[in-house]
């Protein structure tokens, strides 16, 4: 219903339940400090399992309520018709700040923007009549990218001049249609508390209760930029000001950098090897990974802190290839665990099938089978860590 990158497949979170039954763990309450588009914590409500679920980027939080969240499909549906409508004559005035509407511009015509804007003013409307927010700026965020002349499936912010987008307002309904369908058609499950929160996940203030089970996957040292990434869906409906404000606190982008003097003191033996290695090839490059090696150290203190005597932290994590050199993110993640106070470490690796045939990534983040200077991970590790 919404892309989002680096989703994990649900097999995951069974396997780790799996895993933590066969360690003696009876997980009532499970967490995803890291939770994306949701994935664990619609998964663990299948189960009737607690969960909760933080994420830093607010179009992420979005996505992972509506995945869990259950609707009236017919209700929904009419909505959505009455927005459609409206659109044709609501105001194309902008509702977004000037510095949002500065970012927001260089990706559409002016005729699209119209659109959008129309489209937005009408989705107001019907909420203040009271149709589900959520669920309509869901579908709107949906097709902010198919509208624009962002690179069709780009990864990395890309203008395509020659791109024919999508009809805002016939996505809008096309994707509010299949929602509905989807919601009608979803299996009764059985009741859970879910909640699912806008943080970083090193000092969210939320207050969660401790868990037995922590499913999660951390971002990679500056694979994806999650912040550009979704920058249209958060501009338009207002999560951010400006592109500035989405990339604060972000773990694992290029631009977070600290100074490695300071950072060599705190680093642990696997991260200082690694800052080392690339300080010689690029000492930026050094600065972001040793900032993110930092921050994932932190992480590990704090799902320490999140969990219950003897309860288990699952990671899935793949290394990284920085200017030809493999980055041991997995490494130093397992000797931070240790570092904190789990022990009981298991590492698995799982090869990536979708990422054989295409092992490399274009200049704007696509998959290819041609060779290009960037290589993809063709593994990711999954580190199993119990408190005793
Ligand atoms: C690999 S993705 C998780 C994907 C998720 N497992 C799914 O299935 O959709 C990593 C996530 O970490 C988030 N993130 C980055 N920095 C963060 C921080 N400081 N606190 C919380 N989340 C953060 C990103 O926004 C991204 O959604």
């Amino acid at each position: 219903m919404h892309s989002y990158p680096a989703r994990f497949p649900a097999s995951i979170v069974h396997n780790a339940l799996d895993h933590a039954r066969r360690s003696g763990v009876m997980v009532r309450q499970v967490a995803d400090p890291f939770c994306g588009s949701g994935t664990v914590t619609y998964e663990a409500s299948r189960y009737g399992l607690d969960a909760w679920g933080c994420d830093i980027n607010p179009v992420a939080t979005l996505i992972a309520r509506m995945k869990s969240a259950q609707f009236d499909a017919a209700g929904f549906a009419a909505s959505a018709i009455r927005v459609v409508e409206r659109s044709a004559t609501a105001s194309d005035a902008l509702t977004v700040s000037s510095n949002a509407a500065r970012d927001l511009s260089r990706w559409y015509t002016d005729e699209q923007f119209s659109a959008l804007a129309r489209l937005r003013n009408a989705i107001r409307a019907e909420v203040d009549e009271g149709g589900d927010s959520d669920a309509l700026d869901f579908a709107f965020s949906a097709i902010t990218k198919s509208a624009s002349q962002w690179r069709s499936r780009s990864t990395k912010p890309a203008y395509d001049p020659e791109k024919k987008p999508t009809s805002a307002v016939a996505a809008f309904s096309t994707r509010c249609n299949a929602m509905a369908k989807a919601w009608s058609s979803r299996d009764p499950r059985p009741s859970a508390d879910i909640r699912t929160f806008t943080g970083c996940a090193i000092n969210f203030s939320e207050d969660v209760p401790a868990v037995d089970l922590i499913i999660t996957s951390p971002p990679y040292a500056t694979s994806y930029e999650y912040a550009d990434l979704h920058q249209l869906s958060a501009l338009w409906l207002g999560l951010a000001d400006s592109r500035q404000d989405l990339r604060r606190g972000v773990i694992g982008t290029a631009c977070r950098r600290v100074n490695l003097s300071i950072a060599m003191r705190e680093l642990n033996p696997v991260g200082i090897r690694i800052v080392f290695s690339l300080f010689n090839r690029d000492r930026a490059l050094a600065e972001a990974v040793a900032a993110y090696l930092l921050d994932m150290q932190r992480v590990a203190a704090r799902c320490r802190q999140l969990l219950r005597p003897g309860g288990i932290a699952v990671f899935v994590i793949g290394n990284a290839q920085l200017r030809g050199m493999q980055v041991d993110n997995a490494g130093h993640l397992a000797r931070s665990l240790l570092e904190t106070g789990f022990d009981g470490l298991k590492i698995v690796r799982r090869n990536l099938a979708n990422k054989s045939n295409t092992p490399y990534r274009t200049p704007t983040g696509r998959l290819s089978a041609l060779p290009t200077p960037t290589t993809v991970y063709g593994e990711e590790h999954i580190i199993m860590a119990q408190l005793s």
